[in-house]
């Protein structure tokens, strides 16, 4: 049985305890505002290695632009891989501050473009709030910045994931295409795939590092197979970007995971956030992308196509899509992600530890979309008659 059938509904405890344990934490972060003092002079800004002398111009720019009247609890709380963020509160409310590796501006034109787009067409996503200036960001530091309100909404590990909760994340992701369908602002750039010269570069560069490792772990190993399984499999699919006929024609969210949205304790969706890989593309690339990462993060096996079934059925039946398009959105998702070495960099090269976890799931899935690729796409399309629905050009 189902989790989501054996729970009758009902909110996932251990979802609900993190939601609770959010609640006692912005009640701690209140509690903290009442007994914080003025920061000191000092050389960093308190809980974050952000130099002091950055840290006073920040909250300079806070009050002017945001009206924050003081900043009290300020501190990281770790980022992704483009990003830094930060919480802090004015003793009356808190906020979620980002800031943007990239110094790029049109990027976080198109990234703000993105969020009041989407907000426009009335998708529920967390907005960065507008400044004095009119603004949705500011300049500091060689960064650019973003301020949100701090949302405490409940977030579900891929194993916590019910049939349920990903219906609801194929419905939103829907939603999201339609608007990004009709309104995609028309300066936004499209999507940068994958490069096989690219790859093949950074191959000889990763097993020249591989080799020269003084020592090797498991993950070592992983990683390294992992790029002769990519590079096996580029063989055999000898696909450059220009021989898949892809249109970038939809604003997608980029990065739209179970990882990337917050859940109420009644188990509807609050909102999504994080747009920072918004860009123009084909959707069915970002659905292929989003059931992925949502499905089969954790495993590979009969309950991840469940799932992977119940998010497409969601998805289709708000926004239908045939079979060649799902197929072609797939075939470019599993092209793109057979080129890319980002992870097996931070391996080899960086000997990031905290990337360790995620190259074990990353080996589960490129052994497997290696393996099943011609038949993927047959088997993810939630409807029987899969191939005979459409009509796609001869020969293809
Ligand atoms: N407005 C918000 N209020 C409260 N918490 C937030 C808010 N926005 C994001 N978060 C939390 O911070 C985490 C990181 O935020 P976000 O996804 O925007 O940044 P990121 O740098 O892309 O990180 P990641 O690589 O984890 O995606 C989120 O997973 C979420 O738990
Ligand atoms: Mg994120």
């Amino acid at each position: 049985m189902a989790t989501s059938e054996r729970m009758g509904g009902q909110i996932d405890t251990s979802a609900s305890l993190r939601y609770r344990k959010g609640i006692r934490l912005l009640a701690d972060i209140q509690t903290l505002k009442r007994k914080s003092k003025p920061v000191n002079r000092r050389s960093s800004a308190p809980m974050s290695n952000l130099p002091f002398s950055v840290f006073a111009k920040l909250c300079d720019m806070l009050k002017e632009l945001y009206g924050l009247s003081s900043v009290a609890d300020f501190r990281a709380t770790g980022g992704g891989f483009t990003t830094e963020n930060f919480l802090c509160s004015d003793g009356t409310n808190t906020y979620f501050l980002k800031r943007y590796h990239t110094p790029d501006m049109s990027r976080l034109h198109d990234i703000m473009a993105a969020y009041a787009c989407f907000s426009r067409g009335g998708i529920p996503i967390i907005t960065p709030i507008r400044n004095a200036q009119g603004d949705d960001c500011f300049f500091l530091d060689e960064s650019w910045w973003s301020v949100f309100p701090f949302v405490a909404g409940i977030k579900k590990r891929g194993e916590e994931l019910t049939e349920r909760d990903v219906q609801k994340l194929g419905g939103l992701l829907a939603a999201i295409h339609r608007v990004g369908m009709d309104c995609p602002p028309a300066d936004i750039q499209p999507i940068a795939l994958w490069n096989k010269n690219v790859f093949l570069s950074e191959k000889h560069a990763l097993e020249y590092a591989y080799t020269h490792l003084a020592s090797k772990q498991d993950v070592d190993e992983m990683a390294f197979e992992n790029v002769q399984i990519q590079d096996r499999f580029l063989r055999d699919h000898h696909d450059y970007l220009s021989d898949i006929s892809l249109i970038n024609h939809s604003l997608i969210h980029g990065d739209f995971t179970h990882n990337n949205v917050f859940f109420k304790p009644d188990g509807e969706i609050l909102a999504t956030f994080d747009l920072d890989k918004t860009c123009l593309a084909p959707r069915g690339y970002e659905v292929a992308r989003s059931v992925f990462i949502t499905c089969f993060d954790h495993a590979w096996d009969a309950s991840s196509f469940r799932l992977a079934h119940a998010f497409l059925r969601a998805y289709l039946a708000a926004y239908p899509m045939n079979f060649a398009e799902f197929h072609d959105g797939l075939h470019a998702y599993v092209s793109h992600f057979m080129h890319m070495t980002w992870l097996e960099k931070k391996i080899l090269v960086d000997r990031s530890k905290q990337h360790a976890a995620l190259m074990r799931s990353s080996t589960v899935r490129v052994k497997h979309l290696s393996e099943e690729f011609l038949t993927l796409a047959e088997r993810l399309y939630p409807f029987d008659d899969a191939t005979q629905s459409v009509s796609r050009p001869s020969g293809t």
